[in-house]
This record gives C-alpha cells, sequence and structure tokens, in this order.
C-alpha cells in the first residue's frame, strides 16, 4: 500500500520561514512531530533551524513550536502530591551548584521539588555529574519512585527520562552540530518544553550574564528571560526569572566532587556568601511562587532542617550522605606573582581550565573525573601577597595542569586598581 501523501511539503516551510514569512500552527505541529519520528529529514531540519536562527519566531509560532515538543513525549503529573511543585532550571554557569543545596531547602519549606537535571558537556557542570560523586548515589529513577520520593522527602534530583520531549533531544544534538544555538527562540522552546513537561505547578528561571554564560551581554539574556517568562505564563506555570551575574564563577569551586563538599558547606550553615545568597534569593522566589510566604528559607538553613532533607534525599537514591567524597591524586597551586588587588577571576576561563583537568567532558559518552576541578582562594577586590596561593588545581592526571594552567592564566589579574563589588542579582522578571 502506498505511504499516505505528507501533510505539508517541510522544502515549502523551510522557504516560507527563509524568507521571513510566518509557519501556520498545524505546520508547526506536523514539522515538530514529523521530524521525531525521522519523516523530516536532519539535512532539512538543520535548514530550518538556520531559517529560525536567522528569522525568529514570532511569539505565536513559538507557543506552537514548543507544545508541539511537548507533545513529542510524555508530560508528568504531580497534581495528586500533598504539596505543591516547584522547580528551578538555570542557564548554565561555571560553579553553579546552586541546584544542591536549594532542592532539600525549599523542600524543607514545605514544597515538592521535582527536578529533572543533565549531564554536563562543555565548560560548564551539570547536576547529575555532580551528585554522582556521591558513593551510591543513583540518577535513574522511575516515575513511581520519583513519585514518591518527592511525597516523603520533598526533593528528588534525577535524569530525565527519554520520553520528556524527545523532540529537543533530536532537535539539540542537531543545533550542537549545525552552529543553530545561539537563537532565543530555540533555546527558550529547548529548555521550556522539557520543564512544562516535567509537570511543574510554578517555574523559576536562573538566566546567567557574563563570560561564563550562553548570554553573554544583559541585553541578550534579558530577551531569553522574557521569552521564557512568557512560554511559561502561556502554558499555565507560574514563571519568574532571575538575571544574574556570571562573569566570575560561583562560590570557591569549579568541579564535581569540590562543588558537592561546597554546598554541603552551606547546607551546615556556613559556606561562601554568594552562594548562601543565590540559593536564598531563588528559594524564596520559588516559594512564593506557589504561596509559601510564611517560611523564611533562612531559617531552615541555620537549623538544619534543609540538611535533614539533603540527607534523606540523597539516602533514598541509594548515596551515603557520610561517605568521603573523592579526592583527585595530585594537586598544584597557583600563585600571585606580585602583591596587590586581584583584579578580575574569569568565569570562562575557571570553567574551562576544570574542564581541562577531566572535570567535563568533550563528547556525550566521556566519562568526567569525580576529583577535578578548581579550588579559589580568592575571589575579584581580594588583596594578596607576593606568592600568595590563588587557586588549587586538582586531577587525576598531572599532564593535565600544563593546559588548565595556559588557560588559567588568561583569567585573571592581580594590579593596583581598587575593584568594587558587582550584584548578583541583575534584576528579576516575571
Ligand atoms: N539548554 C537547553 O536545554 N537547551 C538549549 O537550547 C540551551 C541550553
Amino acid at each position: 500500500m502506498p505511504s499516505p501523501a505528507p501533510a505539508f511539503d517541510v522544502v515549502d516551510l523551510i522557504r516560507t520561514k527563509r524568507d521571513g514569512g510566518e509557519l501556520e500552527p498545524d505546520a508547526v505541529d506536523w514539522l515538530i512531530a514529523a521530524y521525531t519520528d525521522g519523516r523530516v529529514a536532519e539535512e532539512q531540519m538543520s535548514a530550518m533551524a538556520m531559517a529560525v536562527l536567522l528569522r525568529g519566531l514570532s511569539r505565536t509560532e513559538l507557543a506552537r513550536w514548543t507544545a508541539a515538543m511537548i507533545a513529542s513525549g510524555e508530560r508528568m503529573n504531580f497534581s495528586g502530591l500533598s504539596r505543591p511543585t516547584v522547580d528551578k532550571h538555570s542557564t548554565g554557569g561555571v560553579g553553579d551548584k546552586i541546584t544542591l543545596p536549594l532542592a532539600p531547602l525549599v523542600a524543607a519549606c514545605g514544597a515538592a521539588v521535582p527536578q529533572l537535571s543533565g549531564r554536563g558537556l562543555g565548560h560548564t557542570g551539570g547536576t547529575l555529574d555532580k551528585l554522582e560523586s556521591v558513593p551510591g548515589w543513583r540518577a535513574g529513577l522511575g516515575v513511581a519512585e520519583m513519585t514518591a520520593q518527592l511525597e516523603d522527602v520533598g526533593a528528588v534530583i534525577c535524569a530525565a527520562g527519554s520520553d520528556l520531549a524527545p523532540a529537543d533531544k533530536k532537535l539539540y544534538a542537531l543545533r550542537d552540530v549545525t552552529g543553530t544555538v545561539e537563537s532565543i527562540p530555540l533555546i527558550a522552546s529547548s529548555i521550556m518544553s522539557k520543564k512544562i513537561a516535567e509537570g511543574t505547578s510554578a517555574l523559576v528561571l536562573d538566566v546567567k550574564v557574563g563570560s561564563g554564560a550562553f548570554m553573554k551581554s544583559e541585553a541578550d539574556a534579558r530577551e531569553l528571560a522574557e521569552t521564557m517568562v512568557g512560554l511559561g505564563q502561556d502554558a499555565g506555570v507560574t514563571t519568574v526569572a532571575l538575571l544574574t551575574q556570571m562573569s566570575t564563577p560561583l562560590g570557591l569551586t569549579a568541579g564535581n566532587a569540590l562543588e558537592v563538599a561546597e554546598s554541603v558547606e552551606v547546607l551546615a550553615g556556613g559556606g561562601p556568601e554568594d552562594v548562601v545568597e543565590l540559593t536564598l534569593a531563588l528559594a524564596r522566589e520559588m516559594l512564593a511562587a506557589v504561596g509559601l510566604t510564611a517560611v523564611d528559607p533562612a531559617d531552615a538553613l541555620a537549623d538544619g532542617r534543609a540538611m535533614d532533607v539533603w540527607r534523606a534525599m540523597i539516602g533514598a537514591q541509594g548515596g551515603d550522605p557520610d561517605a568521603t567524597l573523592p579526592r583527585a591524586r595530585e594537586t598544584e597551586v597557583v600563585r600571585a606573582g606580585r602583591a596587590g588587588t586581584v583584579q578580575r577571576v574569569d568565569a570562562m576561563a575557571v570553567g574551562l581550565a576544570a574542564w581541562r583537568l577531566g572535570a567535563g567532558r568533550a563528547r556525550r559518552e566521556d566519562a568526567v573525573q569525580a576529583g577535578a576541578g578548581v579550588q579559589l582562594h580568592v575571589r575579584p577586590g581580594d588583596r594578596v601577597a607576593a606568592g600568595a596561593p590563588l587557586f588549587t588545581l586538582h586531577t587525576d592526571t598531572p599532564q593535565r595542569f600544563a593546559r588548565a594552567q595556559a588557560v588559567l592564566a588568561e583569567g585573571y589579574a592581580v594590579g593596583d586598581e581598587p575593584v568594587g563589588a558587582q550584584p548578583l542579582v541583575i534584576d528579576r522578571i516575571g
């Protein structure tokens, strides 16, 4: 029997977008469904992605594109839980371990946090890679296990199943190799399709700005934030965004086990000021988004309730919260060549150095070193003496030191100018 004729001609749709026209809603549905099941070829979708990168998508097209990506897979439903659900998504940055203290903290304040996370690629680390440095912890949970953990513990951080927005998995891999990642509508629909499919009732976005972020300029970050907030609200998910600084790494560590250790310090009531500040700012937004305004997350951090949830969350996924974290076999210290004030510590340079030390992967199938990474001893504005330690580099493979040092050398400066503090939270959108 001959196969039925396609509802649309993909080449016509590519031409329409290429020439600045608008795609009909049915055409968008058809395109995403046909690409997901292989009727639209990779080369055709890559031409379409480039046309979208150059021409953009209207608000109507974008809402439909996102809805079609959600419809390509399963949509989770946590409405049966006794607590309101709220999630956080960060567009990714160096040393961004905030999910680790944040999810148990918000759960300790009465919400349920279903955090589906990914592994890292390139200079930013992935939350799952970080947690996998905890001995015994496993990322793969079924829906029933996830739901039970959300009800009992209140927080779950696990891998997104392959059924969640499969159109995005295919399209993101294609964009990665066709120079079409940097399109605001494609980034917004990619992130929001996964977050909406995850079934959360509210969402707080942490949109990073600066050298270590996807969005290098504040104007681009603001446009991305506004686009994602609009998509969330149109889909009935209460959505707000914070624009936050990512020109310098968050906290004093970049690397998997190093970041887990720093997160545990925050849960124990200590940790670097910027990590605590951002954790609390995001927690307050998440709690407000689900109407839990009577609880102050600072109290739950100070009195150990967030730590109790962390221990339960790690334990429920097979991890031992008391186990010693892996440490790299070798370390090397980078010292100040002169006395002065630290002028800058560039997030991208630190992220690349951690990656070259073995903390990140170049290809999806690569393994990461749990103990590898960069420990910072200084922040911009700190005074240092000649010879003072600036960074400690950690790796299992000492032949990696030279390349990590080379990239780091370009990423900091010690000089004589005074350095003013930069606000961590730049703006709120929503
Ligand atoms: N993260 C995503 O999930 N998708 C993008 O397109 C970019 C970042």
